[in-house]
């Protein structure tokens, strides 16, 4: 059986490409939401329900275990999901925790969607950690429009980041934490943007690693010798064509 990745629309494929290095025995389901993203500018009610019909479909066409490869979409519906099916379900939520401890003290700016900051879940998070003070959040929804329309140009990039952080000491900040998947793809032009000793960093990883324990912890580890098959589907279409989604994971690849 394969596992399920899914997102509004590209994001995923970042925290997929790092299933694929780690887990490359595995096969892969990913489902973009291509009809509706983006998600985080829009209202939690819409968004639930694009997201309960994108895992319904995804349940039906078997999956062992389900990773949420988006912020926005996991601080809206992951309890649910978790009620409703009973096969692992994964989420993923800003590394501010790890951020805040390794992070001597200096500032941590978390960029996401606006809808995953404003979220309770995000809030709770935070005031949990007690450094509300020293911890700034900053919405950059233009960023998944870029993405989404393959928009890697670093001046263009450049511009809108210099727009939205200007008013930001980004001196100040010892890590910049990527809340939302689509953000990695322009890693390299946040860590232009900042002091050289300032960690971009995201969840990926980590989400990954999790991933692993889950499907060794349940016994639901591969066995079979052909892995690192993915069939991707945009809003419940199977892709004839994975070119697009292909050349998505081309440029992640470092
Ligand atoms: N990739 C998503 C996230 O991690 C959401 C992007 C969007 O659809 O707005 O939050």
């Amino acid at each position: 059986m394969r596992i399920g990745f899914f997102d509004s629309g590209v994001g995923g494929i970042t925290v997929l490409h790092e299933a694929l290095c780690q887990l490359p025995a595995e096969n892969y389901i990913y489902y973009a939401d291509t009809k509706n993203v983006p998600y985080g500018t829009k209202s939690k009610e819409e968004v639930r329900e694009y997201i309960l019909q994108a895992v319904d479909f995804m349940a039906g066409e078997g999956i062992k275990a389900l990773v949420v490869a988006c912020n926005t979409a996991t601080s809206i519906a992951i309890n649910e999901l978790r009620r409703k099916y009973s096969f692992p379900i994964l989420g993923m939520e800003p590394a501010v925790k790890p951020a805040v401890e390794n992070n001597c003290n200096r500032r941590v700016l978390v960029v996401a969607t606006p809808l995953t900051l404003q979220e309770e879940k995000y809030k709770n998070l935070v005031t949990k950690l007690g450094h509300a003070h020293i911890i700034d959040g900053v919405a950059l929804p233009e960023l998944v429009g870029f993405a989404e329309n393959y928009v890697f140009d670093e001046q263009i990039i450049l511009a809108y980041l210099n727009e939205k952080l200007g008013c930001f000491n980004l001196k100040d900040y010892g890590t910049v934490v990527l809340g939302c998947t689509h953000f990695p793809f322009y890693k390299k032009v946040f860590q232009k943007l900042f002091p050289v000793d300032t960690d971009i960093v995201d969840g990926n990883k980590g989400t990954i690693n999790y991933l692993k324990k889950i499907l060794t912890d349940n016994k639901l580890s591969t066995d079979e010798g052909l892995g690192g098959r993915i069939v991707f589907y945009s809003s419940g279409q199977k892709e004839p064509d994975d070119c697009r989604y292909n050349n998505y994971l081309k440029i992640i690849k470092p």
